[in-house]
């Protein structure tokens, strides 16, 4: 009877979502209403038909978006170049949105929860993490669970990310009562799943653009309980002058950098804003450098940085650790074992079809003694 409960209020929470979809696209009412009724029915008797029945629905109206040419050709040029085989298989992942899975990242601190039940009875199973308070749920489908609207005084249940994205803070090994650093942290998945992982002694999350700063703090008010407010604070520092100011500080930095973002500039709005982009590209690995740099001064001597970025781009991964090492004698590249593609200095996930996670590239650097 307790499955069943959880289901139905799955299914209705989908529902909703699906239903002003409808709304917004057809403005018919009594279709509306027949349509929901339809949903609950089918959730009474049968969970997997429900399941079935809201993915048609989604997929019938799903918004088709279109790719930008010149970043598309960019790409070709680059990755086939780069990556070799694997280029065709991961340019047709990003190429096909619909095909893209997402994880569910549970928040420990949430009271409620019935969200098991229901992501098992939707088909979702654990991802298995070395960390048992990190828990996360993927499927095998392209199913995209719903995400939580903000409920005045209630915490949220789960985050939706691309699973890859755990990578970064499962290599920066967050142990209690450490002080961590995330130094370009906005819009926040990487410093919620840091606190699901671990109890830091300080969790500082530095964001240095206003608006995204906002969205920071919205995301970590919505998921931690209010005991925690005062070991995670946000800062607004430009992140290149962090390790200037709070040298030697901190036990664990990551360094999730601002990159070209392969999955959402291949769907830059036009073709003005694809162009503007490619051209920025080229000074990212600079900026990035420089971060990378301040990291590593802003940690204690002995302590580790992570370095993450969602490009595929060998100039903002590899090119720009191997720049930064030659720079700073006292930084040692760690080994990052069990990962499905390797490439040279860090792990590189390359998406692929059915398992369409990343593109993410991260290394591990400590400091040494
Ligand atoms: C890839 S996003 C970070 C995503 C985040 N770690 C997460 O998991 O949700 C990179 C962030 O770096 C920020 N950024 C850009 N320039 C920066 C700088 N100079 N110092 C610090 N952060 C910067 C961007 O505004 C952006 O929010």
């Amino acid at each position: 009877m307790e499955s069943f409960k959880s289901c139905q209020i799955a299914c209705l929470n989908l529902s909703v979502v699906l239903i002003s979809r409808l709304e917004c696209f057809k403005c018919h009412r009594s279709k509306l209403i027949q349509q929901k009724c339809q949903i609950s029915s089918v959730c009474e008797t049968n969970c997997s038909s429900i399941r079935f029945l809201l993915y048609l629905i989604f997929m019938k109206h799903r918004k088709e978006r279109s790719s930008c040419p010149a970043v598309l050709d960019l790409f070709d040029q680059q990755y086939s170049e780069e990556l070799g085989d694997l280029w065709p298989a991961a340019r047709a992942v990003l190429l096909d949105p619909h095909s893209w899975q997402y994880g569910v990242m549970l928040n420990r601190f949430s009271a409620v929860t019935d969200i098991t039940q229901i992501l098992q009875s939707q088909g979702f199973s654990t991802l298995f993490l070395s960390i048992p308070s990190l828990q996360c749920y993927i499927h095998s489908c392209p199913l995209r669970f719903p995400s939580q609207a903000h409920r005045p005084g209630q915490l949220k249940q789960y985050y939706l990310l691309n699973a890859a994205s755990l990578l970064p803070v499962l290599a920066l090994q967050v142990k209690d009562g450490e002080k961590v650093l995330d130094l370009c942290s906005a819009p926040g998945g990487k410093a919620l799943a840091i606190l699901q992982s671990a109890n830091p002694a300080l969790l500082c999350c530095n964001e240095p653009d206003p608006h995204r700063r906002d969205w920071l703090a919205k995301t970590l008010e919505s998921f931690l309980p209010r005991a925690l407010h005062s070991s995670v604070i946000v800062s607004a520092q430009d992140g290149r002058t962090f390790g200037q100011s709070e040298a030697g500080l901190y036990d664990k930095v990551l360094v999730d950098a601002p990159c070209s973002n392969d999955r959402s500039w291949l769907y830059s709005r036009n073709i003005q804003q694809g162009g503007q982009r490619l051209k920025e590209r080229a000074k990212l690995p600079s900026l990035q450098a420089q971060l990378l740099k301040s990291a590593l001064s802003a940690v204690r001597p002995g302590g580790i940085v992570v370095y993450s970025t969602c490009t595929l781009s060998s100039f903002e991964n590899c090119a720009v650790v191997e720049t930064v090492l030659d720079d700073f004698p006292e930084a040692e590249l760690e080994d990052l074992a069990g990962s499905s593609y390797r490439r040279g200095l860090g792990i590189l996930v390359v998406p692929q079809p059915g398992k369409t996670w990343g593109p993410m590239f991260l290394c591990r650097i400590r400091r040494r003694k």
